[in-house]
């Protein structure tokens, strides 16, 4: 086209325009239709698209990791939808905030703004009545998880609820049958399970079942500072009450452990165990040493602690005939944890945290979303915005799973207390 034609050509073009223009000033419906055609553009926009509104009670400790994970997920929306090929396109907010103590949920909420806060005494109950709260994350004392988690099942929220989730099995068994008639995801905070070294075990196990020879034990050790001194970093002191804390160390913190090793190993067969209280809170032990037996012959000693000691450290040593495997969990290093592999006498070898994060994170076949801190809670919540997503009414966390080692922890204080060998029930998992 030469300049001739393009002029001619740019001047019917303008000439259409303002004869549009002038059509439209003459029609005087022509703002009503302006607007609908604009409204049939979005709708047609966010028609597949869905905001889960989360609500958080209890803006303690751990709601600042699921907090954080919110806020990578919410961010990190659109490669999740692309992922899954939903047709629902949705995009989780943390949208309220509660907590009892009014001040914590304020201050909260200067790191992780939220559109609504509740305050006071009645503040869990208020956002799980809010009827724009679609899911809620009950992070509170563990004394107050049932009677939260039947009210937002009741009222339909699918619900994220931190571990040990109630104080008995039988009170999970009435989560459990809420979750089922309401048809609500309700997943417990077993966070091992979203933990890429322990997921990596089982890899490790299955691939050198024949040249490692027998798994003959696993030895246990978690000594973690109390966590309920009232000093800066531990100003949780229920956790020293049993009216709110229901028992210790093992219930309290252990239980991750035992349910990862659950997670791997399968059923318990048969537990015993020796449980004291040097702090002298009743009810609230500090010191478990358990001999865990599997259905499958492995043998699991654990000994869980809480020290006055500026120290929080894991450690398992995983014997095989012909090689060990130790992994060391520093709750003070950076580090998720350090895998360390000996197999006859070869030199050990470090197993780097990226080959377990993307074997982790393929084998469950997530988007190996970048986030500032890969941790396990952030995979943990992912999981759960999943199952909302997939309209999943179980989590790939079974609040199952949560049931099930809290009856093998019943076991090992009851064994405690007659002093003999507890034999796990055959119907449980
Ligand atoms: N998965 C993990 O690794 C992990 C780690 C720590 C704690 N937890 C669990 O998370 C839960 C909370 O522990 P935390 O360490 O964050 O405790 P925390 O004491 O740090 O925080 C609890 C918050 O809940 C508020 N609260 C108490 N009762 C409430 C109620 N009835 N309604 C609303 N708010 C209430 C408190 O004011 C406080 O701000 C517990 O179940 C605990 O076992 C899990």
């Amino acid at each position: 086209m030469n300049s001739e034609d393009k002029n001619n050509s740019a001047r019917k073009v303008a000439e259409a325009m303002v004869d549009n223009m002038q059509a439209n000033q003459q029609n005087p419906n022509f703002d009503d239709e302006k607007e609908r055609s604009f409204q049939e553009a979005r709708d047609k926009v966010f028609a597949n698209r869905k905001i889960i509104n989360i609500g958080i009670i209890g803006c303690g400790g751990i709601a600042k990791n699921h907090a954080f994970s919110i806020s990578l997920l919410e961010n990190n929306a659109r490669k999740i939808w692309k992922w899954k090929e939903s047709k629902q396109k949705i995009k989780p907010v943390l949208y309220a905030l509660a907590d009892i103590e009014g001040s914590k949920a304020e201050e909260f909420a200067q790191h992780f703004p939220a559109k609504k806060i509740y305050k006071g005494a009645n503040a869990g109950n208020e956002l799980i009545d809010d009827p724009d709260v679609d899911a809620v994350f009950i992070l509170v004392p563990t004394v107050d998880h049932l009677g939260y988690v039947l009210r937002a099942a009741e009222k339909g929220k699918h619900i994220m609820l931190e571990k040990p989730a109630a104080f008995s099995p039988d009170d999970i068994r009435k989560m459990i049958e809420a979750r089922d008639k309401h048809k609500v995801v309700l997943q417990v905070g077993l966070v091992m399970r979203s933990s890429s070294p322990i997921y990596y075990l089982k890899k490790l196990l299955s691939d050198n079942k024949e040249k490692w020879g027998s798994l003959t034990n696993i030895v246990y050790s978690d000594s973690q500072q109390k966590p309920y001194t009232n000093d800066p970093t531990h100003p949780s002191t229920w956790r020293r009450d049993k009216n709110k804390a229901h028992a210790g160390v093992l219930f309290e913190h252990d239980i991750h452990d035992l349910d990862g090793m659950i997670s791997i190993l399968g059923k318990v067969d048969e537990v015993y165990a020796k449980i004291k209280y040097f702090a002298g809170y009743a009810g609230i032990e500090d010191s478990v040493a358990a001999l865990v037996t599997f259905k499958n012959g492995v043998t699991f000693s654990m000994n869980c602690m809480w020290n006055d000691l500026n120290y929080d450290c894991r450690k398992y040593e995983i014997f095989f005939e012909k090689a060990k495997i130790r992994i060391i969990a520093d709750g003070r290093d950076e580090k998720l944890a350090e895998v360390f592999v000996q197999y006859l006498d070869e030199p050990e070898y470090e197993i780097e945290m990226k080959t377990m994060d993307d074997y982790f994170f393929k084998q469950i076949g997530m988007p190996h979303v970048k986030a500032e801190i890969p941790g396990p809670y952030y995979a943990e919540d992912l999981r759960f915005i999943m199952a909302i997503v997939e309209n999943n009414i179980e989590s790939e966390i079974k609040a199952e799973y949560g049931k099930y080692v809290q009856e093998v922890i019943e076991a090992i204080y009851h064994s405690n207390e007659i002093g003999n060998v507890v034999k796990i029930r055959e119907k449980l998992l």
